[in-house]
């Protein structure tokens, strides 16, 4: 708390000092990141992960984690664990404790409006990243991440050309954890391409929880009920991972008998991809520490940020992941 009123002082007394020095030389160093990370040294910035479901999640924490230290912030981070009702204790905590910023990556949608109402009134800035919520955008200052709706319109754009000579597609779908706006957005995006296109059929959809254990488990299922699977569609890398070993157990050719599309492009999933065990992958960036830390600076500095600030992503087939390979860092 102490940190939000001195850089709001700071930030005035640059104001000043920017206007009378306007057209000189400036000491400041450059760049964004540099620039920003001197406002924020010493901030107290409490992070509410989601859990460690997932390598896309791995490399998501190590971002934050790297981020803070580099920035010089005193991070306070927990992990739900998947859980709802713990990731709000640990708000709640946050809002006792005084930190400067909250940040966290909602589990799920819908259920934060109380506790995003708490932190309004105790003066604690709130910055979602990763997920978005379902509540008032006046309770949060910024959401940064991906846009998923698009993502899960890069994975449907992908299967109708690549079954645009087939006559029809028997598909199950590995869904993300229920209720969270991954999982919620990445069916709508395949849905808003292929929901009218009748020859996809989806014969089985169910969620594997975002881990490689329960792709793996929920793939068994679909497998031991339907003979003739031609397409896995798995909202992330771990799960699609998982029905590699499932349809491996199978006797069957994961990439050739059946084909499947996922998201993330996590290393393991990159991998598979170009040993051709899956056959496309559209990115989700989880290297979201830099902007998380940018944004935490402006608001304690008093400045307006963009109300959605969105993460730049690609697309890749088996040879764009074989030359990405060497240069992936998570
Ligand atoms: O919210 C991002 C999603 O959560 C990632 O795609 C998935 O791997 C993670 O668990």
């Amino acid at each position: 708390m102490k940190f939000r009123k001195s850089a709001a002082l700071l930030a005035a007394a640059f104001t000043v000092a920017g206007l009378t020095a306007c057209g000189s030389d400036s000491d400041a160093p450059s760049g964004d990141s540099a620039s920003s990370s001197t406002g924020i040294k010493g901030a107290v910035i409490g992070f509410a992960q989601v859990g460690s479901e997932s390598g896309w999640r791995s490399a998501n924490t190590d971002s934050i984690k790297a981020a803070a230290a580099k920035y010089g912030v005193d991070l306070k981070f927990t992990s739900a664990e998947g859980d709802q009702t713990k990731q709000i204790a640990s708000i709640k905590t946050f809002i006792t404790q005084g930190v400067d910023v909250i940040a966290f990556s909602p589990v799920v949608e819908t259920g934060y409006d109380a506790v995003l109402q708490e932190a309004k009134a105790a003066g604690i800035p709130v910055i979602l990243t990763d997920r978005a919520v379902d509540a008032d955008p006046s309770l949060y200052k910024t959401f940064i991440g991906s846009d998923f709706i698009k993502e899960g319109e890069k994975a449907a754009t992908w299967a109708k050309t690549e079954f645009a000579n087939d006559a029809a597609v028997n598909m199950v779908v590995l869904e993300g954890t229920t209720g969270s706006a991954p999982a919620n957005d990445r069916k709508t995006g395949w849905d808003n391409v292929l929901g009218k296109e009748t020859k996809f059929k989806t014969l089985a959809s169910q969620t594997g929880e975002f881990t490689r254990d329960g792709g793996k488990k929920v793939m068994e299922g679909f497998l031991a009920k339907y003979p003739n699977i031609n397409l896995v569609y798995a909202h992330n890398d771990d799960m699609g991972l998982g029905a590699i070993e499932a349809i491996e157990a199978a006797g069957k050719v994961p990439g050739k008998d059946i084909k499947i599309v996922t998201i993330d492009a996590v290393k393991a999933g990159m991998e598979a991809l170009a040993a051709g065990k899956i056959n496309y992958i559209v990115e989700c960036s989880p290297l979201l520490g830099d902007q998380l830390f940018d944004a935490a600076s402006s608001v304690l500095a008093g400045k307006d940020i963009p109300a959605r600030i969105i993460t730049e992503e690609g697309e890749f087939n088996q040879a764009q992941a074989k030359a990405a390979l060497p240069d992936r860092k998570y």
